[in-house]
């Protein structure tokens, strides 16, 4: 007789992280199956549909016989669409190649076969505290030496460079930034981005730069990458993909763009990992890249309407404030007047109020003492959550 499965759970286990928006998808759906409206604002997933021309795109790929395998580190033709498209938007030069381009079924496979095919058991590694769970999941379980340094709302999100600074080291293999930043919205300034890329390069280290809301932008002005910088190109894995900017959640679509010869180490991971990604979804990529592109603005400026109506909603309920985040599609409003325990609160609001979101300390320690709305819906979603909100708030006990 076989011991029980849990006995035989690789220690490693206990070392992994987890996205707990989609825990609270799952108590959200359950009340919803009861009876009950839900607002979602839990999960980062923009709610509209995908636009069009990619759906045909991929219903034609099907019908064309795309339903094979492909190269693991995806098909040629998006390689090089994904080259072109990637490194004209950010001004890389040189440009990059379809080598420098690796496929997997969204960004989060690509940031962990990263991980893998750069971190050995006591590698240093930097990252910034809140954030989303992906990266110190996989590092810890690299077994990778973790350094996090605190984001605060008082500097806008940005990481304060001071303590960046006194954090690395001649040891430091990897740093990761995210701008925009998931949960808060940040955006690092480009004289921000130009300093880490002067440690990095006096330090010798790379930079992973998951640049995932790149799409997702409301400064004026144009998207600045730290690939971009000098000497930075060959040191900054650049990750992005579909997911946010075409809504493409579902199809499980992402990319990113490194030095060639990294690119084939992370091709090794996903030839043993999840082969390749589906044909056809890789030909709408390609459709997505090369296709309108007023579709992307459009659901952008949607999104900074109710960015504008969200902040203001949140800053009119007692107790609540919030910063207005420039980037991605979350509000971080801090709640720490209310509770000390904003995962209670998260909890709260979806149960008594029927409002889904997520507490601010699942992205890390940082995040203690707010909660993340995602506004992925609708402006009369919106106010109607902010209604049932302030309508709750009064009765919680925290
Ligand atoms: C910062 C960040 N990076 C990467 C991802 C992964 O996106 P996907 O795997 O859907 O491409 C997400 C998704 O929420 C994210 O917020």
């Amino acid at each position: 007789m076989l011991a029980a499965t849990e006995n035989r759970v690789a220690a490693a286990v206990a070392r992994l992280g987890a996205e707990n928006a989609f825990q609270v998808l799952a108590r959200a759906r359950a009340l919803e199956a009861q009876g009950r409206r839900v607002v979602h604002m839990e999960i980062g997933e923009p709610d509209f549909d995908t636009p069009e021309h990619i759906k045909q795109a991929a219903v034609e790929a099907l019908y064309a016989g795309y339903t094979h395998y492909t190269p693991s580190a995806g098909m040629a033709d998006l390689r090089a669409t994904i080259a072109e498209y990637a490194g004209a938007f950010r001004n890389i030069e040189p440009g990059y190649t379809p080598e420098n381009v690796v496929i997997s079924p969204g960004a989060k496979p690509v940031i962990w076969n990263t991980l893998c095919s750069l971190l050995d058991p006591g590698d240093e590694f930097v990252y910034f505290d809140p954030a989303y769970p992906a990266y110190a999941s996989a590092a810890s379980y690299l077994e990778a030496k973790v350094t996090a340094i605190p984001l605060r709302e008082e500097r806008g999100w940005r990481m304060d460079l001071d303590e960046l600074e006194r954090c690395v080291s001649d040891r430091t293999k990897l740093l990761v930034i995210n701008s925009p930043h998931n949960p808060t919205g940040g955006v690092l300034l480009p004289e921000d981005l130009e300093r880490i890329a002067a440690l990095a390069q006096r330090h010798d280290f790379l930079v992973l730069a998951d640049e995932i809301y790149s799409r997702n932008f409301y400064t004026e002005g144009v998207y600045v990458s730290i690939a971009a910088l000098p000497g930075m190109r060959e040191r900054t894995i650049v990750v992005d993909g579909f997911s946010k900017a075409y809504a493409m959640t579902g199809w499980r679509l992402g990319y990113a763009l490194m030095p060639e010869a990294l690119a084939e180490v992370v091709t090794l991971f996903n030839n043993n990992t999840f082969s390749c990604v589906a044909s056809f979804v890789q030909q709408a990529g390609i459709a997505a890249l090369r296709g309108p592109d007023a579709p992307v603005r459009e659901m952008n400026a949607t999104f900074h309407k109710r960015r504008d109506r969200i902040v203001a909603g949140l800053n009119k309920i007692p107790g609540l404030s919030c910063t207005l985040p420039e980037g991605a599609f979350y509000a971080f409003p801090n709640v720490s007047r209310i509770t000390k325990d904003d995962r209670a609160l998260a909890r709260f609001l979806l149960d008594e109020a029927g409002v889904a979101c997520t507490g601010g300390s699942a992205f890390g320690k940082a995040g203690n003492g707010y909660l993340r709305f995602s506004y992925a819906a609708s402006i009369e979603d919106i106010d109607w959550a902010l209604d049932a909100i302030a309508q709750a708030l009064p009765n919680f006990k925290g």
